[in-house]
């Protein structure tokens, strides 16, 4: 057997999600033992919000910050569980061209809010008056629906003053230096929150919410409650990596933390292929191996985005990979059956994650209806369910595997931007309007 097809099949071996029904019965245990206050991996935060109606209506503000860009919505709830987006302002949080990052140790709170500020005076009229829903996508600790303490930062942000503080407070005097006094913010949710509150004022049934995109993590209705409980499922630890998703957490911002989500998300995708391709280059399998050696040094050169690129390749001499490969990491030369060694590892790692996002939603269904009696709707925003080819179709699959039988009554489905419009329901529900 060739080389390149020796060592992609042991690499395919290590990163198979082979025990994906005991991985959803201990994260199901986890779950309980969160709500029940034990220390675990999973947060298990309340959102003090209930599913809605679908009957509330009016116009708000959704602010959307989710750690790669910012938007700011206007909304309006037509309450016939239809929405409208009336118009939107949306920025980076990193310059492209590095002229500023607000994602930085350098940056302050100070100065990533009256940023945001500034996009929410872009969008305001001075005259009216505005309710605001805010999506912020990190852990937090509520103490109502419309205060929560950020308890530390995910997704490799690294903002100065935010951490231990009150973000709607923060958000608040932004608003108040911008002279914005006519926009009041009325609710702060996390955004996996979200995007479960505009699937259930479309869909009724949707009790799950999942992103997977640059981040992971699930939100559900816990009848219990009752209420909507975000799980921070990306720090779920009770899984075992490979020798690769170990070097990966070394070099993150926070090692030991966030282990599931850096075997899933879109923000490390790319970092755990740019060191399994940099073992192999080590390991003398690249005919220009000590080229792509030199180019695979730098962290994060490879990004989510370059894995979808390589598995919209179906060209037979894989040239649109050789392009990729050519323009972004400068290497000239790469030989046929290293692109197709290279599209084989993207491929693999994006069945992990689709197999393990799955896993854990198993893991949630079991808990909420354990023999599956009612008919659900997981409700997935992120770019990597959205745009990575074959995502959303290995996570039904793993599904289908998972739940037998009853997988009819689980319906997957997009909920585009609905992370950030669900603030606009959670302004709404707080202020009770259409009840
Ligand atoms: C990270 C955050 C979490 C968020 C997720 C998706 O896991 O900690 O709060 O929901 O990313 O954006």
């Amino acid at each position: 057997m060739g080389t390149w097809k020796r060592h992609i099949q042991e690499l395919k071996k290590e990163f198979h999600v082979t025990e994906a029904a005991h991985m959803a019965a201990l994260f199901q245990r986890t779950m309980v033992d969160g709500l029940a206050g034990k220390k675990t991996s999973l947060k298990m935060l309340p959102s003090f919000l209930s599913v809605p109606t679908g009957r509330e209506t009016g116009k708000y503000l959704a602010l959307d910050f989710g750690g790669t860009n910012i938007r700011v919505m206007q909304v309006e709830l037509l309450g016939n569980g239809e929405i409208s987006i009336l118009g939107q302002r949306s920025s980076p949080l990193r310059h492209p061209q590095g002229l500023y990052d607000y994602s930085a140790a350098g940056s302050t709170a100070t100065e990533l809010f009256d940023f945001i500020a500034d996009l929410i005076h872009d969008l305001v009229d001075p005259g009216d008056t505005y309710a605001l829903g805010h999506t912020f996508s990190f852990p937090i600790q509520q103490t109502d629906a419309n205060n929560a303490v950020l308890l530390c930062w995910t997704k490799e942000i690294r903002t100065q003053g935010v951490e231990g503080k009150n973000v709607t407070q923060i958000l608040s005097s932004a608003l108040e230096r911008k002279g914005l006094t006519n926009v009041v913010p009325q609710a702060v949710i996390n955004d996996t929150v979200g995007c479960l509150l505009t699937a259930a004022y479309q869909y009724p049934g949707a009790d799950i919410g999942s992103i997977c995109g640059t981040g992971h993590n699930t939100a559900y209705f816990e009848s219990n409650g009752p209420m909507i409980i975000n799980l921070e499922a990306g720090n779920y630890d009770l899984i075992s990596g490979t020798g690769y998703d170990e070097r990966l957490d070394c070099m993150s911002e926070r090692p030991g933390t966030q282990k599931l989500e850096k075997m899933i998300s879109g923000r490390y995708l790319g970092e755990i292929a740019r060191l399994i391709l940099h073992d192999l280059a080590d390991k003398g399998l690249f005919r220009e191996h000590a080229a792509v050696q030199r180019m695979l040094a730098t962290a994060a050169c490879i990004g989510a985005e370059d894995l979808a690129c390589m598995l919209n390749d179906t060209s037979p001499d894989l040239s649109g990979i050789a392009d990729l490969l050519r323009i972004k990491l400068h290497l000239a030369e790469t030989l046929r059956e290293e692109r197709i060694a290279i599209k084989e590892i993207a491929h693999m790692l994006v069945i992990r994650s689709a197999c393990l996002a799955a896993a854990t939603y198993c893991g949630i269904l079991q808990h909420i209806d354990p023999d599956l009696r009612r008919t659900h709707v997981i409700a997935v925003d992120g770019s990597l369910f959205e745009k990575m080819p074959g995502y959303a179709a290995t996570i039904r699959i793993a599904l289908e595997q998972g739940l037998g039988d009853k997988a009819g009554r689980v319906r997957t489905v997009l909920s585009k931007s609905g992370s950030g419009i669900g603030a606009a329901i959670a302004a709404a529900v707080v202020g009770k309007s259409g009840d």
